[in-house]
């Protein structure tokens, strides 16, 4: 299990000063909407400039029509990041797309599709999807893979499933994780460390409880030792 570090600071000098003070530590850094719109690819220079080891994953979530996800896609090339993801409610048709446009290349990166956001109560998903958030993150997971996605973006609860019905290799991201049981925030479905590792999640992601220590290489260390 991999530990992925979300940059959701209000501030790019605040971001890069946490990639300064865990540039020692072997972690991914999730560069999200916040970040990416506020501060652009320029960012992303930055942070390799710290260490240019790190492995960025570009959480934009893109959501479209096929063709304009594939073309976002091929410029999200252009980037050098190691993962992005894209809403798998867009359906298989823009999936594929994506992926078909991303052969071309000698190598790609990890591409993961979002299943059911943390940040969803059973009731408020139903409303939207109509079904439970289990059946349909199955079922996105399931498309996921048929269109020739790397993994998922999913809760804790769902990776052991979405395996079982995918494969051991498809990977599953979990965000919302409070690794030492910490305040959820606006989460709805948090786990901690130990929970992530039972289910076989691949990657954890990480924000405020890191971000909001008072110690965040402290708190990064203590949650790689755990893993
Ligand atoms: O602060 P916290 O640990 O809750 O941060 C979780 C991060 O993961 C945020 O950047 C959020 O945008 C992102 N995320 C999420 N749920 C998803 C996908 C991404 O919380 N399904």
């Amino acid at each position: 299990m991999e530990l992925c570090v979300a940059l959701d600071l209000p501030t790019k000098e605040e971001n890069l000063e946490l990639v300064r003070a865990i540039k020692e530590y072997d972690v991914w850094l999730k560069v999200g909407f916040r970040s990416y719109i506020r501060d652009g690819a320029e960012f992303l220079k930055d942070i390799k400039k710290i260490n240019p080891d790190f492995k960025i994953f570009l959480d934009l979530k893109l959501y479209d029509i096929p063709n304009t996800m594939a073309d976002a896609a091929e410029s999200i090339m252009g980037l050098g990041v190691d993962m992005f993801n894209v809403h798998a409610s867009a359906g298989t048709k823009a999936m594929k797309m994506v992926m078909d446009r991303l052969s071309s290349f000698e190598k790609r990166p990890i591409v993961l599709a979002v299943t059911a956001l943390t940040s969803f109560s059973e009731e408020d998903f139903t409303k939207v999807y109509e079904k439970g958030i289990a059946q349909k993150a199955d079922q996105f997971a399931k498309d996921a893979y048929d269109s020739g996605l790397d993994g998922v973006v999913c809760s804790a609860y769902e990776s052991e499933s979405i395996k079982k019905i995918t494969s051991n290799e498809f990977m599953t991201l979990t965000p919302g994780i409070r690794p030492f049981g910490e305040d959820a925030g606006d989460q709805e479905r948090v786990a901690d460390i130990a929970y992530a590792q039972n289910a076989l999640v691949d990657f954890i992601v990480v924000g405020r409880p890191i971000y909001k220590s008072e110690n965040p290489a402290e708190v990064v260390k203590k949650i790689l030792e755990n893993i």
